[in-house]
């Protein structure tokens, strides 16, 4: 939706493919879904690690990181969580733009905002990662302590606790993260993007 009727877009002169065969890899959006202490950034930054040794532009988006501000303003509601993604999407396509291997790692739990989201990106500009541990190796982890708050009831709206988590039907990798080791997700998602063409290496 645009407010202002008289912002004409500007064509650019250094376009994506060209900044794709500059970088020597294509861009593309590794989308990671899952619980909170699913190991989603762990895995995100791990695979860029990997990625950035191998010389390929890359950037993280983090929910952790964003909420303190380009969408420091909102909270977990499932509304605010649905502007939270919108303003995540909108960000990564003009990386995509940028020619850059954008991965993120928010838990993104409603089915309707990742559709949301690939509707922003662009499907085949998208690869659907579910990091799939069940909530009680989750909450066992607890890394952040914020599970045993959410039980406490002093935080509401807690996804897997007083909020929902839809798990995707049909993403397009999925790491079994309660039980797989980070080497093991790192290598599985890598493979993808070699079998993809995305990068070369
Ligand atoms: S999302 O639902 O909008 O995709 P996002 O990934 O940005 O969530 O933020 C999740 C992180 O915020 C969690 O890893 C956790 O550290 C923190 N957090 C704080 N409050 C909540 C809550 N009510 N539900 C889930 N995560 C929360």
């Amino acid at each position: 939706m645009i407010r202002s009727p008289n912002v004409v877009r500007q064509r650019e002169a250094v376009s994506r493919p060209r900044r794709e065969t500059l970088n020597g890899h294509m861009s593309v959006n590794l989308w990671f879904t899952g619980l909170s202490g699913s190991g989603k950034s762990t895995v995100a930054h791990a695979v860029e690690e990997r990625l950035h040794l191998m010389g390929c532009r890359t950037y993280v988006f983090d929910g952790d990181n964003v909420r303190h501000g380009l969408c420091g303003d909102l909270g977990f509601s499932l509304e605010d969580r649905s502007e939270n993604l919108r303003r995540i999407a909108e960000m990564i396509k003009l990386f995509l733009d940028g020619g850059v291997l954008s991965l993120s790692a928010f838990i993104s739990p409603i089915e309707k905002d990742r559709e949301m989201v690939k509707e922003i990106i662009g499907a085949d500009n998208l690869i659907e990662i579910y990091c799939n541990c069940p909530l009680e190796i989750c909450e066992q982890r607890d890394v952040k302590g914020l599970y045993k708050k959410a039980r406490a009831g002093e935080i509401k709206n807690y996804t897997g606790i007083s909020s929902p988590y839809e798990a995707p039907k049909n993403p397009d990798i999925t790491l079994l993260s309660g039980y797989q080791s980070l080497q093991e997700c790192v290598k599985i998602v890598i493979g993808e993007l070699r079998e993809r063409g995305i990068i070369l290496k």
